[in-house]
């Protein structure tokens, strides 16, 4: 899964760190994502991962560092200064976050359809019709039967929903995606399907994707490069299969070994 990198990165990550009450959440993580690359992000429970994911997306305040973002115009633009109507703006059209539990990335009170529909509006569509039919299209290229549109997500399984919440995403052709355990709490199943609808979108869309889980599996099938975390600080960092099968660090160590025992 080799990727040629000769672009300029589409997000330079520069010693952002974050700390609660003298806990360091993120200390001094850094990093470079290529487009069309696929980061992923392991590590134990508390070691940071979902912190990173919203200090990223200007969730949360942070304490230090620098995030640097080349947007469609080729613009380099520092997310730590800009100013919040952009962020929110840039969030809507360039970038997506795909939430470890549906309920935080859909609006459960609105139909499928609508769901949809909104992130369309919120760039500026207008054409009702127009908006039907581009939902009705993302529907089915997450694999959710059209009749399922005028329904509610709190009548989808959980693996239709995260289903949903990518087509809510996607619909605005975002550059960059940011998921946190979106295969989480899913039956193994589910997951494998969810997987490979994953891969197949990553590689047609050419998205860049940083991708957290605790699943070594998850990683192994979609990350280009990957990034250890444990407590709060990057232990081992580099192509996913150099890191899985020559794992350095003691910790990756432990995690390899882990998945390996029967
Ligand atoms: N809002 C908060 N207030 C105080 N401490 C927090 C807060 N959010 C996170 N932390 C602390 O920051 C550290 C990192 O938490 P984070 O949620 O980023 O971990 P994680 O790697 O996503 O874990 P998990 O795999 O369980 O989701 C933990 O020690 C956590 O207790
Ligand atoms: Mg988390």
């Amino acid at each position: 899964m080799l990727l040629v990198t000769e672009q300029a990165p589409l997000l330079t990550v520069d010693s952002l760190s974050k700390s609660y009450a003298g806990i360091k959440a993120c200390d001094r993580i850094s990093f470079d994502l290529y487009p069309g690359q696929v980061l992923g992000i392991i590590g134990e429970s508390g070691s940071g991962k979902t912190t990173l994911l919203n200090g990223l997306a200007g969730h949360l305040p942070l304490d230090g560092g620098d995030i640097t973002y080349r947007d469609r115009s080729g613009t380099l633009i520092n997310l730590r200064t800009l100013p919040e109507p952009q962020r929110r703006k840039l969030m809507k059209t360039e970038w997506g976050f795909v939430q470890q539990s549906p309920r935080d990335g859909l609006r459960m009170t609105v139909t499928a359809g609508a769901n949809i529909g909104e992130r369309l509006l919120d760039v500026g569509a207008r054409h009702y019709g127009n908006i039907r039919t581009e939902a009705l299209d993302w529907l089915s290229q997450v694999e959710i039967p059209d009749r399922r549109i005028d329904d509610f997500p709190t009548t989808f399984s959980g693996g239709m929903q995260q289903r949903l919440q990518l087509a809510r995403i996607l619909v605005t052709r975002p550059s960059l995606v940011l998921m946190d355990e979106p295969t989480g709490g899913l039956d193994v199943s589910v997951q494998a399907k969810l997987l490979d609808l994953m891969r197949s979108l990553v590689r047609t869309l050419n998205l860049s994707v940083i991708l957290v889980t605790h699943d070594i599996g998850v990683v192994r099938l979609l990350a280009h490069r990957l990034m250890v975390m444990q407590n709060g600080q990057v232990v081992e960092a580099g192509l996913t299969d150099q890191v899985l099968d020559d794992p350095r660090h003691p910790y990756t160590q432990q995690l390899v070994n882990a998945t390996l025992i029967p």
